[in-house]
């Protein structure tokens, strides 16, 4: 019951594989690379893998993603037809709140403002501060991250709202779903927070017609946008121009067409844009490992799998 690691991009094989050994004393590890028997592999954990490196595994059960996402293994021609799992964990869900917090009470308090006006040693206390209730975040994506950051921004004093694919009814947040729902909920919305998934109806879903339909007339000194779901879901052309000519105010970008970002990209120097390195919710592997060997052991028990993808939806 061998365990393969691929592990990529921001992700390091080493660390995986020594949370795994931790949790799963005894048992094979094995990453890309070096020589293993494919026949005895029977789970694969991965993020960002090469393309059909889980191809010819005869015996494998089931992957395992290292993030919540899995678009990264969906988009893989090749992938083998086995239950694939992602991450539903309390951990990366508290950090991916906290990022999503951190980023509307920056935009609610001014926050760059006030680092500009320091920095010109301008002390201006001047009443445009708006209250959080006043302000109006809507947040695209209610499953696990998008539920406990609308909890959490309701929490703060926030006007939340959430869109969905099917519908929702969550506590103190008005929700929309689907195609009808989507205009009604932008044009209610002055800062936007994306934590939707990549899939093939999300791609490009960020884009000059959709930035235009947020609201216009709110206190938060224009329409901000947040996304910390995936690069793919936004047209970085459309929000640079959206910033030129006004339609929004700022942009907080943690996922990005490319990534890393490219050096040359404008959005790095962009007066109203932030960056972050897509680092809103990162994966622990003292918590994830964990999460992952109790998977085996349950489907091990007989106990069926938590936390499956459809992969008929992308999600
Ligand atoms: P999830 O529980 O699967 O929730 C996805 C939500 O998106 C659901 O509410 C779903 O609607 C909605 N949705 C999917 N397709 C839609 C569509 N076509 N129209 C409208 N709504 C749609 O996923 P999650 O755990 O919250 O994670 C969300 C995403 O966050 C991940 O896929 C990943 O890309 C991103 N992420 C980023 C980071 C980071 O560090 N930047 C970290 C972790 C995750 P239903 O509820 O109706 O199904
Ligand atoms: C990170 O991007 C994740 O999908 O968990």
């Amino acid at each position: 019951m061998t365990i393969l690691v691929v592990a990529r991009g921001n992700m390091d094989d080493a660390a995986w594989v020594e949370r795994l050994r931790h949790e799963l004393p005894g048992r094979e590890i094995v990453v890309q690379g070096e020589p293993f028997d494919r026949r005895a592999v029977h789970y694969a954990v991965a993020w960002k893998h090469p393309p059909g490196a889980f191809a010819g595994l005869p015996n494998l059960t089931a992957i395992f993603s290292l993030g919540a996402g899995v678009e990264h293994l969906l988009m893989d021609p090749r992938l083998p037809d086995v239950p694939v799992l992602r991450v539903v964990d309390g951990d990366l869900t508290a950090r991916m709140s906290e990022y999503v917090v951190l980023h509307a009470l920056r935009i609610l308090r001014q926050h760059e403002l006030l680092v500009r006006q320091q920095r010109e040693r301008i002390w201006l206390d001047d009443d445009r501060q708006p209250a959080a209730r006043d302000v109006r975040v809507g947040v695209m994506g209610l499953g696990v991250l998008g539920a406990d950051a609308a909890a959490k921004l309701r929490t703060m004093g926030f006007d939340v709202a959430g869109w969905s694919r099917t519908a929702k009814v969550l506590p103190g947040v008005a929700c929309f779903a689907g195609a009808e729902g989507l205009t009604p909920f932008l044009s209610r919305t002055d800062i936007l927070v994306c934590l939707l998934p990549l899939t093939p109806d999300t791609a490009g879903i960020i884009d000059r017609s959709l930035l235009g339909r947020l609201a216009k007339d709110g206190r938060a000194g224009g329409a901000h946008l947040v996304n910390a779901g995936r690069g793919g879901l936004q047209v970085e052309a459309d929000i640079l121009a959206a910033l030129e000519d006004g339609t929004l105010a700022s942009a907080t970008l943690d996922v990005f067409e490319t990534e890393p970002l490219p050096a040359d990209s404008p959005l790095w120097g962009h007066p109203r844009v932030t960056v972050t390195p897509h680092n809103a919710a990162m994966s622990s592997p003292h918590a994830i490992a964990g999460l992952i060997a109790r998977q085996i052991r349950r489907h091990e028990a007989g106990e069926p799998f938590e936390h499956l993808v459809d992969r008929s939806r992308g999600y």
